[in-house]
């Protein structure tokens, strides 16, 4: 990231009137770890869920809500005009509807007017709500004008109902302010970098690595974390794509919104939920950091120490990617990671070169790796070759950010 993009920021946070208004102290203190400066605007509904004082302490500014406070700084035109993003937590189905109307009947949708930033709104609210056809359409009119509605989790709400309606989790939340932060923007009403052009597109994403047993309790396994896959997917289903998540071991890491999440440990069964997945695909990415070799044979007790260290038969695990290419289907796009070192007889990016053409496949994302670079880490930074012999840096900067390049290369091609 450049000096340019990592500098604090001034954030509005608004928070609208719903209970899910307590999840925003914790975006507010993500944001305020990340070094940023926010201003919580809240409704007056939002401050019946939390006090004012919760919000000023984590803020370390007062909390502002009516029009006719300070109205000698014009705060409802210099909020919005200083705001370099907006992020609304929660947005309830009555701010959607007012923000798609234009009103400017309080503080916060008047700041919302003026704002020209990026204006991230995580929705919660009940599903019936979600899906009725006037919210439907409050969020369509919002999308078209630029304002990234994101899609909800689903899941438990309020009580004991379930369904689409309830709000990412707040590290999810965070991770797009960041990515907005890194480098979004609103251009003839495209908000990048999460404009809808994956919808209507299904995708299947792998990812973390695979775990394969040596006896009950030992496995053969990589320490993959599973970030880049997950980023990938949840940048995906916020472009509009239906999501498969295909995750192998991964760090504890929350579940995306809107994304089918299977779970698999061996390789063997992350190749048959991937290809199971990949038959209704338009794409597929293959970020798990996949086992090559497995214990030839499954010892049924727990191996013991003895007098001397065991040696360990391997055999060759099924290349998921290879059979991707080869099967005897309709033709996808397919997009495949190689992690990288490069020696005296080539570069990292020989390799990865050769390693597109060996795979076969359309795409491949190039991470050079050594020891506490791409592995484990929040950050990555690459190359994105095409096989049809584009080559792209890709700087360093998160995760999402990576993931937002990789769809905006698949998306290219899509079309
Ligand atoms: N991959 C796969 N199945 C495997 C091994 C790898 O699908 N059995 C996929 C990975 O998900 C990744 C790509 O292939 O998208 C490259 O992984 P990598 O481990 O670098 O490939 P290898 O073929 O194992 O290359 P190397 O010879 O460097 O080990």
């Amino acid at each position: 990231m450049t000096e340019q993009q990592s500098r604090p920021r001034e954030i509005v946070l608004g928070v609208a009137g719903g209970i899910a208004a307590y999840k925003a102290c914790e975006v507010l203190r993500r944001l305020r770890e990340a070094g940023h400066h926010v201003q919580v605007v809240a409704t007056r509904a939002a401050l019946e869920f939390i006090g004012a004082a919760t919000f000023e302490a984590l803020s370390g500014r007062p909390v502002l809500s009516g029009v006719f406070e300070n109205v000698y700084d014009v705060e409802h035109v210099a909020l919005g005009r200083r705001a370099e993003l907006v992020v609304l937590v929660p947005a309830t189905a009555d701010l959607l509807a007012r923000m798609a109307q234009g009103r400017a009947d309080d503080l916060l949708t008047s700041t919302l007017l003026t704002a020209r930033c990026p204006v991230l709104a995580a929705p919660a609210m009940h599903t019936e709500m979600w899906e009725h056809p006037a919210t439907v359409d409050n969020v369509a009119t919002l999308r078209r004008r630029g304002t990234i509605v994101l899609e909800p989790a689903s899941g438990r709400l309020t009580g004991a109902d379930t369904g689409p309606g309830r709000l990412p989790e707040p590290a999810e939340i965070a991770e797009f302010a960041r990515l907005l932060l890194e480098w979004g923007a609103v251009t003839d009403g495209e908000p990048f970098p999460l404009p809808r052009d994956l919808e209507g597109r299904r995708v299947v994403v792998s990812a973390g690595g695979t775990a394969e047993p040596l006896d009950p309790v030992r496995t053969l396994g990589n320490r993959s974390s599973g970030r880049q896959g997950y980023a990938l997917a949840r940048v995906a289903a916020q472009r509009g794509a239906e999501v498969t998540l295909v995750a192998g071991t991964t760090a504890d890491l929350d579940p995306p919104a809107a994304v089918e999440l299977r779970r698999v440990q061996t390789t063997r069964e992350m190749r048959d939920a991937v290809l199971d997945a990949a038959k209704a695909a338009d794409v597929v990415v293959m970020a798990a950091a996949v086992s090559d070799f497995r214990p030839a044979a499954l010892s049924v007790g727990k191996i013991k120490k003895g007098d001397e260290p065991p040696s360990i038969p391997l055999e060759f695990n099924p290349d998921i990617l290879r059979e991707l290419v080869t099967e005897d289907v309709p033709r996808r796009l397919v997009v495949g990671f190689a992690a990288e070192t490069g020696d005296e007889h080539g570069s990292v990016l020989d390799y990865a070169r050769a390693k597109l053409e060996r795979k076969g496949c359309d795409l491949l994302v190039v991470n050079a790796v050594g020891v506490g670079r791409a592995f484990e880490v929040e950050d990555n930074e690459g190359w994105l070759l095409g096989a049809d012999g584009t080559s792209e840096p890709l700087p360093m900067g998160s995760k999402a950010a990576l993931a937002a390049r990789v769809w905006d290369a698949v998306a290219e091609r899509l079309r």
